[in-house]
């Protein structure tokens, strides 16, 4: 738990609720992006369980803080009753435009519930050493077929794989001789 990386003043009663909130595994993620004094946050789903407890800790520790939501309500609850900076509804507005509006500088942190297309847009607009915490892929979990830049032959990924236990040993000494093209893999059954 590093919360007083951020030189923020941070009660002990605050970093206490934080540890005991059910929600806290979703929140912790954000720890692990060493969030520092005025650095700038975007947090997509913003009023979900976790999430909303995680823009008001990046707030605690003094950053600069816009979430996104689908509806004008959870947009008036990230302002209101979370005290999010700002907030956008990305259903009506486009994103790459509302990314630069809202982060003009870039972002140094992004707490990614949602994956792929909002994913892909956003890594466009962090600032060199940004960090993302990869907390959820929500937009996909009901998808048959996953969207992104993976599934749009941007990006194409190669893996070697050896059929069969039997030749798991050839396969790793393999690697070693420089005969694997990618991840080398071994496949003992198939599903
Ligand atoms: N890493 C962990 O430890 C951990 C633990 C629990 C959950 N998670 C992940 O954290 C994320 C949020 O979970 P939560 O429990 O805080 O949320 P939640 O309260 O269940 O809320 C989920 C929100 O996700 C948004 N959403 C739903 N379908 C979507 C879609 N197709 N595309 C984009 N957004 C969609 C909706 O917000 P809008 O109306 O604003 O779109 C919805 O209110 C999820 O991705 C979940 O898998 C991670």
């Amino acid at each position: 738990m590093h919360l007083q990386h951020s030189h923020a003043s941070i009660s002990e009663a605050s970093i206490q609720q934080f540890l005991q909130h059910p929600d806290m595994p979703v929140s912790a993620n954000l720890c692990l992006c060493s969030p520092k004094v005025g650095e700038t946050v975007y947090v997509s789903s913003a009023c979900g369980g976790g999430v909303q407890l995680v823009g008001q800790f990046a707030k605690m520790m003094g950053c600069y803080v816009v979430g996104s939501a689908s509806t004008e309500e959870k947009v008036n609850l990230s302002r209101t009753k979370f005290g999010f900076d700002d907030a956008f509804n990305y259903k009506e507005h486009d994103l790459a435009a509302a990314l630069k509006r809202y982060f003009p500088e870039g972002i140094d942190i992004y707490f990614d519930n949602v994956g792929c297309k909002m994913l892909d847009e956003v890594i466009l607009h962090m600032k060199p050493h940004g960090r993302i915490a990869a907390c959820g892929m929500i937009s996909q979990y009901n998808l048959e077929e996953p969207e992104g830049i993976h599934t749009e032959g941007k990006l194409v990924h190669v893996e070697d794989i050896a059929e069969g236990l039997e030749n798991a040993s050839s396969a790793l000494i393999g690697v070693f001789h420089g005969h694997n093209v990618g991840r080398k893999a071994v496949r003992v059954a198939s599903g």
